[in-house]
């Protein structure tokens, strides 16, 4: 008999005859092919999380610039540029990248508090859709470099909204005490001032509050912020075309009950509405909604190691495969390849082999896997790869995306060869 069980948070993620598959490919195999660890995407799950932003801007003139520091391996940035998507970017690395995939410059937006000159002068030969302008030294740059082109550089203001957006300090983005945007009392002013600069053209207003966000109340917290400044700077005579609303919204890693980036968007649209703004140009840049439940990442149990206090499930992926834990303590369920249901459970602390204690992956877990079998870290598809390193003299993993009962190799494993590379011995 077929028994297939989504896994919480990872629709696209199941059990069948107790073997773990992605779509129609069975996980065993893809190790099997590409050795571990190994990440594998969704590509359903992707274009799933996509339509349910497309659902809430139904009738609306809004688009998905895709945040691709979450990821951004080409063949991910090819597939939403495919959907029509534009793109969030925060470096001239990530602007070569849509470049390379073909997507149009002119969908491109440019966030982030410290870009160079070299990185806006190459974003405006690029003709990029628009930068989110951070600070007033910034703004001041631009409008040089722009100047010295003979262009006009199109800006939104990042106004940083004082709104608590109730997750992980590291990821919070939209308080007073963060590095990110300009304050709510100073935007006013330096919009006056960018509406005086002859290499600026102002296009529209932009806030991100953090990432993560698990609940409404902030984002309806920020809308209402962010649209009391529209309509100040519109009673100046200064026009917005667009008002970016970020990025942020959460996925379940366990027990979090995120809203759907649909019910998001309907109910923003409805703050919209009431204040006259339902039909102005929307633009958001979602990074992990899009692809964080997408991925898993698939490594194999090399040691089994009882311990005084605890026992440890040694793998083969590592902090520099998957950095979240060490990084933000954050919780990524692990779980067999195949399930042994006559098998005791152990209590372990599933750690990779560097040589750090912050080398750890998940804590206290119950697992019944035996060495030389695989276990999956689940929902790696967001801020995993693209935070990877080669810490240790590791090399980067593979990546494998799957659509429907067939599997590419996105990414060939690195070899140390890739990493000597650019070495050079002293005379
Ligand atoms: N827009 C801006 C300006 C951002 O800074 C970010 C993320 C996004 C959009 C996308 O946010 P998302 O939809 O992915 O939440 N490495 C951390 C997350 C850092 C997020 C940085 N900024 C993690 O692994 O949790």
């Amino acid at each position: 008999m077929t028994h297939a069980q989504a896994l919480p948070g990872s629709p696209h993620v199941h059990y069948e005859n107790h073997r773990l598959k992605v779509e129609g490919v069975s996980l065993e195999h893809l190790a099997k092919e590409h050795g571990t660890p190994v990440f594998v995407y969704s590509k359903a799950s992707m274009l799933d999380a996509l339509k349910s932003y497309q659902e809430g801007f139904k009738g609306r003139n809004a688009r998905v610039h895709y945040a691709m520091k979450a990821n951004s391996s080409l063949a991910i940035l090819q597939l939403f540029a495919r959907q029509g998507c534009g793109f969030d970017i925060v470096s001239m690395g990530e602007l070569e990248r849509v470049k390379a995939v073909g997507a149009d410059m002119g969908l491109v937006i440019f966030s982030g508090v410290g870009k160079t000159r070299a990185e806006i002068r190459r974003a405006l030969e690029e003709g990029i859709f628009c930068f989110n302008v951070e600070s007033v030294p910034e703004l001041e740059v631009i409008n040089d470099v722009a100047l010295q082109l003979n262009k006009k550089a199109p800006i939104s203001i990042r106004v940083n909204p004082n709104v608590d957006a109730q997750t992980h300090p590291y990821i919070s983005t939209g308080l007073k005490g963060n590095k990110f945007g300009v304050a709510h009392d100073d935007t006013l002013k330096l919009y006056q001032h960018a509406h005086t600069l002859k290499g600026i053209v102002i296009k529209g207003i932009d806030c991100h509050i953090g990432s993560q966000i698990t609940n409404m109340s902030p984002y309806l917290d920020a809308m209402h912020k962010v649209l009391d400044l529209v309509d100040a700077i519109e009673q100046l005579g200064i026009s917005l075309s667009h008002i970016d609303f970020g990025g942020g919204l959460g996925i379940q890693y366990a027990d979090e009950q995120p809203p759907s980036a649909q019910n998001v968007w309907s109910e923003l649209f409805k703050v919209l509405d009431q204040r006259g703004y339902g039909q102005r140009h929307i633009i958001v840049e979602p990074g992990r909604s899009l692809v964080g439940n997408a991925g898993v990442c698939i490594s194999e149990v090399q040691y089994l190691k009882p311990g005084e206090q605890k026992n440890f499930c040694i793998i083969d992926a590592a902090m520099n495969d998957l950095p979240r834990p060490a990084m933000y303590e954050a919780f990524h369920d692990i779980v067999p390849l195949t399930e042994h249901p006559e098998r005791p459970t152990e209590l372990y602390d599933v750690v990779g082999p560097i040589c750090e204690s912050g080398d750890w992956l998940g804590r206290e877990r119950h697992l019944n896997v035996e060495v030389g079998e695989c276990v999956a870290v689940l929902s790696t598809g967001a801020y995993c790869m693209s935070m990877s390193s080669n810490y240790n003299t590791r090399g980067r993993a593979p990546e494998v995306l799957v659509d429907g009962a067939s599997s590419q190799l996105i990414r060939r494993r690195e070899n140390t060869e890739d990493q000597l590379q650019f070495e050079r011995l002293v005379d």
